[in-house]
């Protein structure tokens, strides 16, 4: 995927999101075939004995569940964990709205299957709150007027995080081509870009870059 100035979707320290999946494992297959990694909707119910045991820590909290092996992460955090501020777009990851933090590195929770999550720290939009207070990136969006129906909103800030988190001053260019894996129906990538610059200031001026 590109962006509208022909950037290719790269995340921060070079690795693609999808890149990153060529090493984690099924969801990688399926994603070069072209197919939705793992459908939202499980459509039919599993076998018990096919229910897999695994401890995901979420927003630095750790859930124990029972999951298919060919759950997503997306399914598993909107549907089993309710954690709906990820988004739910192409499921086959082209849009980067499902964009979640893994290690502290953007993913796109729509390719990466719930099992393999397991042993990483996972942060999603809710987990950038500060109490009731929005996190620095949420806020820096909200200043810069940088959504129009917000559907983006999650994916974009949480791909502004990961950048961030990696490179706390990053250049105009860099925040282009890190973002370049989150498309915005509403275009509203000017103020994307201006959003993340704000963030990385406002970083810098609490002592996080
Ligand atoms: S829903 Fe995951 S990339 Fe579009
Ligand atoms: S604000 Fe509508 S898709 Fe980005």
């Amino acid at each position: 995927m590109k962006d509208e100035d022909g950037h290719k979707g790269h995340c921060c320290g070079g690795v693609s999101r999808r890149g990153f999946l060529s090493s984690v494992g099924a969801g990688a297959v399926l994603a070069a075939a072209g197919l939705p990694a793992v459908p939202v909707a499980a459509e039919q119910p599993a076998d018990p004995a096919e229910l897999v045991r695994v401890t995901l820590r979420i927003n630095g909290r750790a859930h124990r569940l029972l999951v298919e092996p060919r759950w997503s992460l997306l399914f598993v955090l909107r549907e089993r964990l309710v954690l709906t501020g990820t988004k739910v777009g192409c499921e086959r990851g082209e849009c980067g709205a499902c964009t979640v933090l893994v290690d502290g590195l953007p993913r796109y929770a729509c390719l990466t299957l719930a099992v393999e999550a397991q042993g990483h720290e996972v942060t999603t939009i809710e987990g950038l709150l500060r109490g009731e207070e929005l996190g620095v990136v949420q806020q820096a969006f909200l200043e810069e007027d940088a959504f129009q129906c917000g559907f983006c909103t999650p994916g974009q800030i949480m791909a502004a995080e990961g950048l961030l988190r990696a490179n706390p001053d990053p250049t105009v260019a860099e925040i282009r081509a890190a973002m370049a894996g989150n498309l915005c129906r509403c275009g509203a990538y000017a103020h994307i870009v201006k959003a993340v610059r704000r963030a990385a200031a406002a970083r810098r001026e609490v002592g996080h870059g």
